[in-house]
């Protein structure tokens, strides 16, 4: 099975390159020298949310970034590299954090166990866990719990995303650039927008908001 898979996917290419080329002959030469996505994704690793795949998105369209959770962790150099390319040099007009539902990291936030070297990760899901008690801890139905915390883990990554150096700086600068929260619903299919949609710093707390001279 795994060895007929592998094959499979090879072939695939082959098949699509032909595909595209058949309807496009010029395709990937218009692709080859440079891109110009609007949007930056920040999504979830999981297999079942492809990010172009879902919004029908073509190559070129979205520059992504995946991680287990969705997360923007301000220390993780992968992102903020990932970031500043997209904000700074291609100059992205949105950033949407998607996550899902049945989030398998935000799912380990919830419980105790102990995974491996991933529990140091899954402690900045826990850390939204904290922020937000008072409303989770009152939901008793177990799955309306884990649906509402996969969402308020996205909207924090829209807020932690608000709070960097490199978006700030980007408003100040007057640069378009507006961020938005997504769940996806794996079972679904279907994308619901959060409604935090952050183009200005002014809805953050005075403590992050930076001031450039
Ligand atoms: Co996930």
């Amino acid at each position: 099975m795994g060895k007929e898979f592998y094959e499979k996917i090879v072939r695939n290419n082959k098949e699509w390159v032909a595909d595209k080329l058949d309807k496009d002959p010029e395709y990937f030469k218009r692709l080859e020298h440079n891109q110009e996505p609007e949007i930056l994704w920040i999504g979830c690793a999981d297999s079942r949310v492809p990010a172009n795949e879902i919004i029908g998105a073509n190559p070129g369209d979205v520059f992504v970034h995946r991680n287990i959770a969705n997360m923007v962790v301000h220390t993780d150099m992968n992102m903020l590299s990932v970031l500043d390319y997209a904000v700074n040099v291609l100059k992205v007009r949105q950033i949407i954090v998607c996550g899902h539902y049945g989030c398998g990291g935000v799912k380990a936030a919830m419980g105790n166990a102990h995974i491996g070297l991933i529990d140091n990760w899954i402690r900045h899901i826990k850390d939204v866990y904290r922020f937000h008690n008072n409303e989770l801890d009152a939901i008793q139905d177990e799955q309306k719990k884990y649906d509402r915390f996969v969402e308020l883990n996205i909207i924090e990554q829209v807020y932690d995303l608000a709070k960097t150096s490199i978006v700030q700086n980007a408003w100040e600068k007057k640069q378009s650039l507006s961020i938005h929260g997504w769940v996806y619903g794996v079972g679904s299919g279907v994308i619901k927008d959060l409604g935090v949609n952050f183009s200005s710093d002014a809805d953050l707390s005075d403590v992050y908001q930076l001031e450039f001279k």
